[in-house]
């Protein structure tokens, strides 16, 4: 645990997050995408992260498979690293947002647990829940990664659907089924979504 005790932080006598908003023309947010690995997230977030540039907007994605390649390489899929991932990854997308950057997050966080924390840790006004959703046998025909065939196997332990629980969000402000939608009605809806709740 962190002692604050002899820290002097500066945040308070820094440009405001309203002035850096109105260089960049947009209203900062954090987009946190949740759903099972396969399910599409990394896709959209692609997509959408494409679409809202060519509009002049300034996007952060953060995306699981390369955070933990960095920032949280000493961090496995236990349920205390993956909490420790999201809580890592929340504050960085706080700093993200406090500079007036659009964020968007991919990472599985299957348990509602981890969502309150990120929720908690960036402020329920600036996180917005979006649930990627496809059925695990969906995800798991998909293999984008091969990875449920090695974690069928055993090759992989803890692999999110298989031997851990995704706990499935109970009332996200947006939910794309990529299962039931066509891609391009996915990135649409998302586009859409993005677009109002960044408008300045
Ligand atoms: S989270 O649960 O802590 O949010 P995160 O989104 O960062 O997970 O990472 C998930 C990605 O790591 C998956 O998309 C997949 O590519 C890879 N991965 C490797 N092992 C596992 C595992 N045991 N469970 C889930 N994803 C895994």
């Amino acid at each position: 645990m962190g002692n604050s005790k002899n820290l002097h932080p500066v945040t308070g006598r820094l440009v405001p997050r309203s002035e850096r908003e109105k260089l960049l023309g947009q209203r900062a947010k954090v987009f946190w995408m949740t759903g099972l690995s396969g399910s599409g997230k990394s896709t959209l977030a692609i997509g959408l992260q494409q679409a809202l540039h060519q509009k002049g907007k300034l996007v952060c994605v953060l995306d699981g498979d390369d955070v933990r390649g960095g920032l949280n390489n000493n961090l496995g899929f236990s349920e205390a690293d993956r909490l420790e991932n999201i809580r890592r990854v929340a504050e960085v997308a706080k700093l993200f947002v406090d500079a007036g950057v659009i964020v968007i997050c991919c990472f599985v966080s299957p348990a509602k647990a981890m969502r309150q924390q990120a929720k908690e840790i960036i402020g329920e006004k600036d996180y917005r829940e979006i649930f990627v959703n496809a059925s695990l046998a969906v995800c798991e025909e998909r293999d984008v990664k091969g990875l449920y065939a090695k974690a069928r196997q055993g090759e992989i332990k803890d692999f999110t659907g298989i031997q851990q629980e995704f706990e499935a969000p109970v009332n996200p402000a947006l939910e794309i089924n990529t299962e039931k939608n066509p891609a391009e009605a996915s990135a649409a809806s998302l586009l859409e979504f993005v677009i109002k709740e960044t408008r300045l």
